[in-house]
């Protein structure tokens, strides 16, 4: 059965947007309230550096590696110190996993939720001025307040996300968010340094004709996932793809379309991280009416066994993600 929501006025602040629904959230005591207004605190600040990129030394490769062996950019160290600080100060989080670190980060143990993020998503498009991201997970710790924090803190299942969002950094810059009662997108004014209601209450169209899946791999592609692209192809679907998984998802989910990262010959469980991207993604398109799978699998149903685990991607408009899904099987 559709809950009713509260109308809310297209712009409204986001303080104030999460003040008004802060009631809506079953532990309502204030703290997840905090940690929004932490992330998009923290997210003007990336914007801010974002902005200059081009005019201070802050592009270009840091010489090192993240936990999965990929070069970090610059950007990718100074947005994954600027969250961590955010998050860190109020104590609301017991830990913060990200992509860019090797472990978890212990934080407060008197905290009670567990932040899994992506700090910048879409690092190759960094020094080419295309479209960036930040994408956020946020889960309740299940051991009790007060104790150091354990295993299964961290590696809980997409389903028991008690937020997620994403930030993009595009022409202009949103944060959308859902809190598991539908999907909201705020854009950031910056002269005024503030989040306002821009798109209200989302929903991804159930069919679309875009496609965005990096085809210059597709010769190591499974067969299903080739004869689907036939299948876009023969039904004169447009292929999208920025390389920014922010934006291409962001794009798919208000003009319909599927979004694909498969196993390839090199990445046999796909590219891209459950507890860092998949997870945040899928709760948004399933608010929004859209659906995300690892080709089979609903992948909010995942049990993740390690921290920096790998899966491949099928998201987006509902009947898409079926229709690539039968192709798989
Ligand atoms: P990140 O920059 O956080 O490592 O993520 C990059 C991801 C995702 O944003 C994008 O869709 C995908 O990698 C692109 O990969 P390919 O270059 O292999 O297509
Ligand atoms: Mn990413
Ligand atoms: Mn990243």
């Amino acid at each position: 059965m559709e809950e009713s929501r509260i109308a809310q006025p297209i712009g409204i602040a986001l303080d104030r947007f999460i003040k008004n629904n802060q009631e809506q959230f079953q532990y309502a005591s204030g703290e997840l309230s905090q940690l929004l207004r932490d992330i998009a605190l923290a997210s003007k600040v990336v914007n801010r550096e974002i902005n200059k990129a081009g005019l201070i030394d802050i592009m270009g490769a840091m010489g090192s590696q993240n936990s999965g062996g990929e070069n970090q950019q610059k950007l990718d160290v100074l947005a994954n110190i600027r969250f961590t600080r955010a998050l860190s100060k109020g104590g609301e989080a017991c830990a913060l996993i990200s992509e860019e670190t090797e472990s978890y980060v212990d934080l407060n143990n008197d905290g009670k939720y567990v932040i899994a993020i992506d700090p910048l998503d879409g690092s190759s498009n960094i020094d080419v001025n295309v479209s960036i991201g930040t994408i956020f997970s946020i889960y309740r710790r299940i051991s009790p307040v007060g104790t150091p924090i354990q295993p299964e803190d961290i590696l809980q299942k997409g389903t028991d996300q008690v937020a997620a969002g994403y930030i993009l950094y595009g022409s202009s810059t949103m944060l959308v968010y859902t809190t598991g009662h539908g999907v909201n997108g705020f854009t950031y004014e910056s002269t005024l340094g503030e989040y306002f209601l821009s798109h209200a209450d989302l929903r991804m169209p159930p069919d679309g004709k875009i496609f965005s899946i990096n085809e210059g791999q597709s010769l190591s592609f499974a067969p299903g996932v080739a004869k689907y692209l036939d299948y876009c192809k023969q039904n004169g679907f447009t292929a999208r793809y920025i390389g920014s998984l922010v934006a291409d998802f962001h794009r798919n989910m208000l003009k319909g379309g599927i979004y694909i990262y498969p196993a390839t010959a090199k990445d046999k469980n796909g590219k891209l991280r459950l507890m860092y991207e998949c997870n945040a993604l899928a709760f948004i398109a399933e608010q929004a009416g859209g659906l995300a799978t690892d080709g089979k699998n609903r992948i909010m149903e995942i049990k993740p066994s390690t921290l920096h685990q790998r899966v491949p991607f099928y998201v987006g408009s509902r009947m898409m993600v079926e229709k690539a899904g039968s192709f798989l099987n």
